[in-house]
């Protein structure tokens, strides 16, 4: 027997032009954006904000959370996925973005989210069966984008095991 190889690949895309995204993908940008002022970040300065657009133009945010005791703080991701999944049990997600701010201000990279919280999305996405586009937001004129949540977790734990 010989051992196989296997290559996994996945398409992103990335533009400098809020002009490539739909009229209501561009008010996510601009909403995810806006509400990074209001994270609790206290202790690692690091802004993080999350938006979901759903029903076609509806738009919800939230930040990242943090806590003296440190493993408690949670992620934007996951706040704004558990707001969405609690509140609007019937709708499905149509586009995630999320968008970060250190203390000297814009990162100007796109940050990516973190693997608890792809895993969080893998979830989501598997649960509505329909794809949950990630819009990650450097600032309004760098981003990067991938069509399907599960691209960012390959070999992903899923409840079909179980
Ligand atoms: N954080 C997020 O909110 N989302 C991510 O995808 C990465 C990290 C938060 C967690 C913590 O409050 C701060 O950023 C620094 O890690």
């Amino acid at each position: 027997m010989i051992m196989k190889n296997h290559t996994n690949q996945f398409e992103y895309l990335t533009t400098n032009q809020i002009g490539d995204f739909t009229k209501e993908e561009q008010a996510l940008i601009k909403a995810t954006i806006n509400k990074s002022k209001d994270a609790y970040a206290p202790y690692s300065k690091f802004n993080v904000s999350s938006g979901i657009l759903f029903d076609k133009d509806q738009i919800i945010c939230a930040t990242n959370v943090e806590n003296a005791s440190y493993p408690i703080g949670t992620c934007a991701e996951r706040n704004v996925l558990s707001f969405f999944i609690s509140n609007y049990p019937t709708s499905k997600i149509e586009v995630i973005a999320v968008y970060a701010e250190n203390n000297i201000g814009e990162l100007n990279q796109p940050i990516t989210p973190c693997g608890m919280c792809r895993q969080a999305l893998l979830e989501a996405e598997s649960r509505q069966k329909q794809n949950i586009k990630i819009i990650m937001i450097g600032n309004e004129s760098n981003f990067l984008i991938v069509n399907k949540c599960s691209h960012l977790l390959p070999f992903a734990f899923d409840s079909e095991v179980l």
